[in-house]
This record gives structure tokens, C-alpha cells and sequence, in this order.
């Protein structure tokens, strides 16, 4: 099975993801190897730079004893003429995983439906799946469970629309807080709607914050959308999105990171203990070693 967006999982099967997750993260801690990649190797295709997928997912095949192939936009001949299909279908015969992460998400599509071993989005402009089961972990291990409120403060992107799909899935408390221009799609909210509650939606960041439990977000302007920069920013700043100690009292700041402190939110709100935003970054390495046993 492929994994491109969190709801390719049913809630039963992100259980499993999460349970394999917590029992990796637990051996981890303990100083105890695994050896569900023995022999195996997994193809990271990036496209967009990255810090915490790439690291994660490298040093996670390596703790599961097997071995992760770095490709680079100049690596590789993908993206230089060599359609995604025929990369699929090479890369299949050599690695037993292929991790990418694209702009177009229909690459991810498509290498999923070329490739005969499982496909794994690591981020695409419309989803970052691998982000939301990180996300679910690290609220599972601070509520004991599901049961919070959280408010999305900023744009509709990909993080988010996954996180949508993924809160709809375990029954979490959402509202999303994003300009009239930037908000979700549609299709996620709908999505969203089948798989369990939509989340609320509102303009006004200060309303979504009152009664949330955490306040999550991530940059204004994300890879690829550079040339809309001046303009995104003016808006997000002039309608109050960023996110400042004022709103945080008792609230957990979630952020999927890189942070661009001074845009969507400020140094002391990174800084402060309500973050747990490096939580997040490690679940990365859990998780993913979770989903990467499970579709092994
Ligand atoms: N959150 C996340 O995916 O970070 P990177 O861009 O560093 O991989
Ligand atoms: N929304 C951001 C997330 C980076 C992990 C981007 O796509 O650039």
C-alpha cells in the first residue's frame, strides 16, 4: 500500500501505525535495535529541501537496520527528462520503500501507481502526511488520548490540510483560523466531513484561540511560493495571525518547523515551555519507523 495522505490510513490502521511508533520510540530509548529493514532499503526522492524528513527518515532506516539512498533535485534524472512513471518503476526494482517529497502532488500520484513497492509522500504543496502522524503521536502523549481542542492559526497548506484529514479521522477538536484567500480547500473539507467532524472555520485567529488547548502553526510562505511572498505576508500580518505570548497562557504552541520567527510566530513563544514544537521533530523519527515497519 502507498501512503500519500493521512486518511490512506483507516483509523484502525493509524492505531496500529501509532502503537508500532511508541513500542520503536520505547526499544529506542532503551538502547534496543530493530530488524525490520534488515536487508532492505528505502529511495528518498527530494524535490524541495528539507531538514527533519530527510534526517528522520535516513536515520530511521538505519535504526531499523536498513539502509536509506539520498536523491537530490541533481541526483537523479527525474525532473531532468526522465518521466515519474519510468523512475517509479526503476527505483522499484532496486529499493523496497521510495519516500518523495514534490511540489505537484500528483507525482506522488503517479509514482504511486508506477512503483511496485509502497510509495510514501514526504511532502507535496498539497499534503504532508508523514507531519500529521508525527502530529497525532505527540498529542496522543500529552492528552493520554485525542480528547483536546486545537486551533490552526495561519494558511490553509499542506500541513494543515493533512492535519484536517487527520484530526477528522481520530475525532479531534478543530478550528482553523486562516485568511478568506488562504483557507483549506473544499475537497479536504468534505473529505474531512466523510471521515469524521469537519473542522470550524473562521477568519478571526482570536476567536479560533479562545478555548483551544494548542495553538498550531507553520510559515506564511511555504517552498515554491517565494514569488507570492510580499503579498502573503502583508495579508497574514495585517489580519493578526501571528502568534505572540498574548494568546498562549496555558496553551501548547505546535509548530511543524523550519519556524520563521518575526512571521507567523514570535522568538519568546518558540523559546517558552509551551512549545513542543522539538517533540514534534523527534515523534518524526517514531513515526515514521512505525508506518515504515507497518508497510514493510
Ligand atoms: N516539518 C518538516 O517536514 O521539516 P523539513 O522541511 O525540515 O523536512
Ligand atoms: N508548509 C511548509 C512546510 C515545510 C515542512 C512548506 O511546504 O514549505
Amino acid at each position: 500500500m502507498n501512503f500519500l495522505n493521512i486518511d490512506d490510513l483507516t483509523r484502525e490502521q493509524l492505531d496500529e501505525v501509532l502503537t508500532r511508533a511508541v513500542d520503536l520510540k520505547e526499544r529506542h530509548a532503551r538502547g534496543k535495535t530493530a530488524e525490520a529493514m534488515d536487508g532492505k532499503s528505502l529511495g528518498m526522492i527530494f524535490e524541495k529541501p528539507s531538514t527533519r524528513t530527510r534526517v528522520s527518515f535516513e536515520t530511521g532506516a538505519t535504526q531499523l537496520g536498513g539502509h536509506a539512498v539520498f536523491l537530490g533535485p541533481d541526483d537523479i534524472h527525474l525532473g531532468h527528462g526522465e518521466p515519474v512513471k519510468d523512475t517509479a518503476r526503476a527505483l522499484s526494482r532496486y529499493v523496497d520503500v521510495i519516500m518523495a517529497r514534490v511540489f505537484d502532488h500528483e507525482d506522488v500520484v503517479e509514482l504511486g501507481e508506477y512503483a511496485e513497492v509502497p510509495v510514501v509522500n514526504g511532502l507535496t504543496d498539497d499534503a504532508h502526511p508523514c507531519q500529521t502522524l508525527a502530529d497525532l503521536l505527540t498529542i496522543r502523549e500529552r492528552f493520554d488520548g485525542f480528547d483536546a481542542r486545537v486551533a490552526w492559526i495561519g494558511d490553509g497548506n499542506n500541513v494543515c490540510q493533512s492535519f484536517v484529514l487527520g484530526a477528522a479521522l481520530v475525532g479531534l477538536d478543530l478550528v482553523v483560523a486562516t485568511p478568506e484567500e488562504y483557507d483549506v480547500d473544499d475537497e479536504v473539507l468534505e473529505r474531512a466531513a466523510e471521515l469524521g467532524e469537519p473542522p470550524e472555520t473562521t477568519t478571526d485567529p482570536e476567536e479560533a484561540v479562545d478555548g483551544a488547548d494548542i495553538i498550531y502553526t507553520d510559515v506564511w510562505v511555504s517552498m515554491g511560493e517565494e514569488s507570492e511572498r510580499a503579498e502573503k505576508l502583508e495579508t497574514f500580518s495585517q489580519g493578526g495571525f501571528q502568534i505572540t505570548e498574548a494568546w498562549l497562557d496555558d496553551r501548547l504552541l505546535m509548530h511543524c518547523l523550519p519556524a520563521h520567527r518575526g512571521e507567523e510566530v514570535t522568538d519568546a513563544v518558540m523559546e517558552s515551555d509551551n512549545a513542543i514544537v522539538w517533540d514534534q521533530a523527534e515523534n518524526r523519527l517514531h513515526a515514521q519507523k512505525g508506518l515504515l515497519t507497518y508497510l514493510l
